[in-house]
C-alpha cells in the first residue's frame, strides 16, 4: 500500500508540500484578482476639464499635506444618499489621476472637502484657517496662524512639477518655466486657498445621480 499512495494522500500527509501548494493556489487568486487592476488604473481618463495642478494649488497641495490636514478630513464623497445630499455628487475615480498621493482618506473629525471649492470665498478661508473659531465659533479644528507669513519657495514648487512630468503628468515647457513666477510673493496661505477653492471644480453637477 505505502508504495502506491495517491497523490493526493502525498499532499495531505506532507505539510511542508501542502504549504507550498497552497501559496501557489492563493497568489493565483491573487494575480486574477491584482493584474487587471493593474491595466485599468492605466485606462482611466482624466474627467473632461481636470487638468495637473496649476503651480499655486501645487504648492497649497503640499502644505495641505504637511499640515496632516488629511487627519481630520477626507476627499471622497461616497456613493450614499446622505454623503451626495450633504455633499454633491459622488467621488469619481477620473477626478483623482493626478493626485499623488491620493488624499480620500477616512477619517472625518471635520467634513469632507472634496467640493468645497466655490462653497465659500477666499476671505472666509483665510480667516478660517488662521484662526476657525472667528468664523465657526465652536471648530475644533486647530489655527494655522504662520501659513499667512510663510513665502512660497517658486524652485521647490518647479521641481515638484518637473519630477510629476516624468511620472507622466502632461505638464507643458511653459508652466514649468512660469512656475517659480506663478507663485512669486505668495505665501503658503494664498497656496492653501486656491487649492482648496479648486477642489470639486471639475465635478459633475447635481447631488443624488
Ligand atoms: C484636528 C482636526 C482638523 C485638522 C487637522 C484640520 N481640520 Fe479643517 N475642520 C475640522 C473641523 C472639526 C471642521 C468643522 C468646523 C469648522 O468649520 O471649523 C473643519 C472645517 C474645515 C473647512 C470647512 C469645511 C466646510 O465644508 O465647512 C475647511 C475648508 C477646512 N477645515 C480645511 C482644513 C485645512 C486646509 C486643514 C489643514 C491646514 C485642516 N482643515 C485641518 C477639523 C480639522
Amino acid at each position: 500500500m505505502s508504495d502506491n499512495k495517491n497523490p493526493h494522500e502525498k499532499v495531505e500527509k506532507n505539510v511542508g508540500l501542502m504549504a507550498v501548494l497552497i501559496a501557489v493556489a492563493v497568489s493565483f487568486g491573487g494575480l486574477a484578482e491584482i493584474v487587471p487592476l493593474m491595466f485599468q488604473a492605466e485606462a482611466i481618463k482624466p474627467l473632461e476639464g481636470v487638468e495637473p495642478y496649476p503651480a499655486l494649488e501645487l504648492a497649497g497641495r503640499d502644505i495641505y499635506v504637511r499640515e496632516g490636514c488629511y487627519n481630520c478630513h477626507s476627499q471622497m464623497v461616497r456613493t450614499l444618499r446622505f454623503e451626495t445630499e450633504r455633499y454633491g455628487h459622488y467621488s469619481l475615480a477620473g477626478e483623482s489621476v493626478y493626485d499623488r498621493p491620493f488624499q480620500w482618506g477616512s477619517k472625518r473629525t471635520g467634513p469632507d472637502l472634496a467640493r468645497v471649492g466655490g462653497r465659500y470665498s477666499d476671505a472666509w478661508h483665510r480667516v478660517h484657517l488662521i484662526n476657525p473659531r472667528d468664523v465657526v465659533p465652536e471648530s475644533n479644528m486647530p489655527s494655522f496662524p504662520w501659513l499667512e507669513k510663510n513665502e512660497l519657495d517658486g524652485a521647490t514648487v518647479a521641481r515638484h512639477m518637473a519630477a510629476l512630468r516624468k511620472l507622466g503628468d502632461p505638464y507643458t515647457d511653459e508652466q514649468l518655466a512660469s512656475a517659480a513666477e506663478d507663485v512669486k510673493g505668495k505665501t503658503e496661505l494664498d497656496a492653501v486657498v486656491a487649492y482648496l477653492q479648486g477642489l470639486g471644480r471639475h465635478a459633475p453637477r447635481g447631488g443624488q445621480q
